[in-house]
């Protein structure tokens, strides 16, 4: 693609940002699309978000992704916050409108379609979820958003678990979100369920590291999503896997959060078969 003077720019606001991949995303969709788009890393100083927000809007780019350590932080520098984004708190994705961004969380929304182009249902299912962090607190909004029926929020710090439960069930006024102890697993009902991991426990370079390690804990686990994609294939996963189970690694919710938010930005649809080209193109990175 020739950059020339209607080039329009997104990017990537965080710190640090060095090692994305959403650029191999973006740029390969513009190229497939033949969008004249370059998408770019922007490393923003600790105290400096606000000015580059302002400076991103002011400079009218197309629009930006945000990662850590600002995905909250953003929030108050934002015209308008979408309903599940405000809901878990967490922005990903800016997209202009009048006066400045409004902010979308695709993260969320890209594990759900990451999800149904598995078949893996959260409508009427019962879940396990692993972890009480930021990213369990967001999948723990989304299963009850997408109308799970009951979620299992297992957590090393049991009281964690407990608070994230309240704001949720709190939030979408049912008792959907069920908080436990790691160590009390056992006394999960006796059925198979959908397990999501949520916690960055056995992310390289500590891959020999899972959050639960008993053989009576997968037994219980039809599928197993780990929302880390690196290594391939985690610990949780192979032990899903040892007992019988379905295992995917989060490397397509890192593709869908990218596709919805180039959706967002140019108004189109990505097809089925610019994702896999893409997914092909983040694995070779990997
Ligand atoms: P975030 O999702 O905010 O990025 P994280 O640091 O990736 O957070 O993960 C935090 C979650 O991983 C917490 O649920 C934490 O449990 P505690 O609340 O008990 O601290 C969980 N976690 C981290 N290390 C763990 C370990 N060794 N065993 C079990 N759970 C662990």
């Amino acid at each position: 693609m020739e950059i020339n003077g209607r080039t329009r720019t997104c990017g990537l606001i965080g710190n640090p940002v060095e090692h994305t991949l959403s650029p191999v995303i973006h740029n390969t969709l513009a190229q497939r699309f033949g969008h004249n788009l370059v998408y770019v890393p922007f490393p923003v100083e600790p105290g400096r978000l606000g000015e580059a927000v302002a400076g991103a809007s002011a400079l009218k780019l197309l629009g930006l992704n945000v990662t850590v350590p600002y995905k909250g932080e953003v929030i108050p520098f934002l015209r308008e916050v979408d309903a599940l984004a405000a809901a878990i708190g967490a922005v990903n994705t800016l997209v202009t409108v009048p006066g400045g961004f409004k902010g979308y969380n695709t993260d969320m929304e890209g594990l759900y379609r990451a999800m149904m182009t598995e078949d893996i249902q959260i409508t009427d299912e019962e879940i396990i979820l692993l972890g009480a962090g930021g990213a369990s607190r967001a999948v723990a909004y989304l299963c009850a958003v997408k109308g799970a029926k009951k979620v299992y929020l297992l957590n090393r710090t049991e009281e964690k678990a407990q608070k994230v439960a309240e704001e949720v069930n709190r939030s979408v006024k049912r008792q959907v979100i069920f908080p436990m102890a790691l160590s009390d697993f056992g006394s999960l009902p006796d059925r198979k369920f959908l397990a999501i991991q949520g916690t960055s426990v056995g992310l390289a370079p500590y891959v020999d590291d899972v959050v639960i390690d008993d053989a009576k804990f997968y037994e219980k686990v039809h599928t197993g999503f780990d929302l880390i994609y690196s290594p391939w294939e985690t610990k949780f996963m192979k032990l899903v896997k040892e007992n019988g189970g379905h295992a995917y690694n989060g490397l397509k919710m890192l593709l869908y959060q990218g596709i919805i938010a180039y959706e967002l930005w140019n108004k189109v649809k990505v097809s089925k078969e610019d994702a896999d080209v893409i997914y092909g193109k983040l694995r070779e990175c990997l």
